[in-house]
């Protein structure tokens, strides 16, 4: 089945949202967000204790956020501020995973002060994790395992082999022999080898290694682990012709490996966030310039420092003219931003309709990943968020303004 294109909002929502909060602008889709995060407890139903901690770098925004605690999920971190922004939110230890990597000292200090999952990245980090725990008491930690050559990754994260990411069996057995010495309640088993892969096989074949390096590792350590984290990586069909990712499949092909391997004792955890709000994101942008040169380039007044995904790893976002959905797509454009990078492209020689300036153009599945990799490259500033909800927006983020650009500046 092809991919689903229906805005949750139409030309005169748009004009209003826009008039009111400007472009570029992000608008995100609450019930959406809403639907897309039950369906995703739905299909892990079966499993014990489930929990989506959902990827904080995807979307860090506390009103989003917020939307995804009352679904029931959790939070994974990745750095310092991330935490911070739990502290601020009042989110309780037990809702916080912390994966980082390379991670200072004082950051698994704050992390075992709020009682979060450490979730432990390579064995030199083992000494320095210990140290800041002391005599501590802390409830649950992971470490992250890397598959090396038993398992393929993709573009995006990298092939494992490759990966600056976890650890081997042998590096993760030496590790929990030391952790197991200390205060700690829960072990886990973290890897996450994939990112945005739409084959429900892959997480099948994760589950099924990590299962086998839980058993090796129970049995050569004399510990017993309580919980295994997939991680993230379930697919977004950024392409028309692509099918949604299967998640009943793949939590299903996930359900038997673990039943396969008498395993339901195991609680099981994900930390999905391009999966969850993904599709849900939307960045509204104005055509500026209709420029005619060797080919046809649509000027708009967003750049890639609000979206750098088609920059960066030349991905496909989908983009609407809003208002001209029934107009016949005759033309070939690149619809470009003002940086001085000529991979400042949201589109290259993609069909669109006649497009004038003044067009309301959405580029679209720009709900993770997006607003957050956001840069001030050439003195760019980021857009403003707004959070839709009965077809009314509240803005949940300010655009930054030349003075949060200034603000850091010296200038005597
Ligand atoms: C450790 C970790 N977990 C989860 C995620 C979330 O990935 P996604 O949003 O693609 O599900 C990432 C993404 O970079 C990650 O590095």
């Amino acid at each position: 089945m092809k991919k689903d294109l229906t805005l949750p909002f139409d030309l005169r929502t748009a004009q209003r949202l826009t008039e009111k909060f400007g472009t570029p602008v992000y608008v995100y889709d609450e019930e959406g967000i809403r639907a897309q995060s039950k369906k995703l407890y739905k299909a892990f139903d079966w499993a014990k204790g489930y929990r989506n901690f959902f990827a904080v770098k995807a979307t860090p925004t506390p009103a989003i956020l917020r939307v995804l605690q009352e679904e029931g999920m959790g939070f994974d971190c990745s750095s310092r501020a991330e935490l911070l922004m739990m502290d601020r939110m009042r989110i309780p230890g037990r809702d916080i995973f912390y994966t980082s990597n390379n991670t200072p000292k004082e950051d698994f200090e704050l992390a075992i002060k709020l009682g979060a999952t450490v979730n432990i990245d390579d064995f030199a980090q083992i000494p320095v994790f210990m140290e800041a725990l002391g005599s501590k008491h802390l409830g649950s930690v992971a470490a992250r395992y890397n598959p090396g050559g038993k398992h393929t990754g993709n573009s995006i994260i990298g092939h494992p082999k490759d990966a600056k990411f976890g650890m081997g069996v042998e590096s993760l057995i030496e590790s929990f022999s030391y952790l197991k010495k200390c205060n700690i309640q829960r072990f886990g088993l973290h890897a996450m080898v994939a990112s945005n892969e739409l084959n429900p096989r892959y997480f099948e074949d994760t589950v099924k290694l990590i299962l086998s390096e839980v058993k090796e590792i129970e049995e050569r350590t004399g510990i017993e682990f309580s919980f295994i984290n997939l991680g993230g990586g379930f697919g977004l069909n950024y392409k028309t012709d692509q099918a949604e990712f299967d998640i009943a499949t793949a939590a299903e092909l996930i359900r038997i490996a673990v039943l396969s391997a008498g395993r339901e004792d195991l609680e099981v955890y994900t930390e999905n966030g391009r999966y969850v709000t993904g599709p849900h994101g939307y960045l509204l942008t104005k055509a500026r310039y209709i420029m005619r040169k060797d080919k046809t380039y649509i000027g708009v007044d967003a750049s890639m420092h609000n979206l750098m995904r088609p920059g960066m790893y030349g991905a496909y976002h989908h983009i609407t003219v809003l208002g001209r959905e029934d107009e016949p797509v005759t033309r070939s454009y690149d619809v470009v931003g003002s940086l001085c990078e000529n991979n400042d492209k949201f589109a290259i020689d993609r069909e669109l309709p006649w497009v004038q300036p003044g067009d309301i153009m959405v580029i679209h599945d720009a709900g993770a990943h997006a607003h957050a990799m956001g840069f001030n490259y050439n003195g760019m500033l980021r857009s403003a968020e707004v959070l839709l909800n009965n077809g009314e927006g509240r803005r949940i983020r300010k655009a930054e303004t030349v003075d949060d650009y200034f603000r850091n500046l010296i200038w005597e």
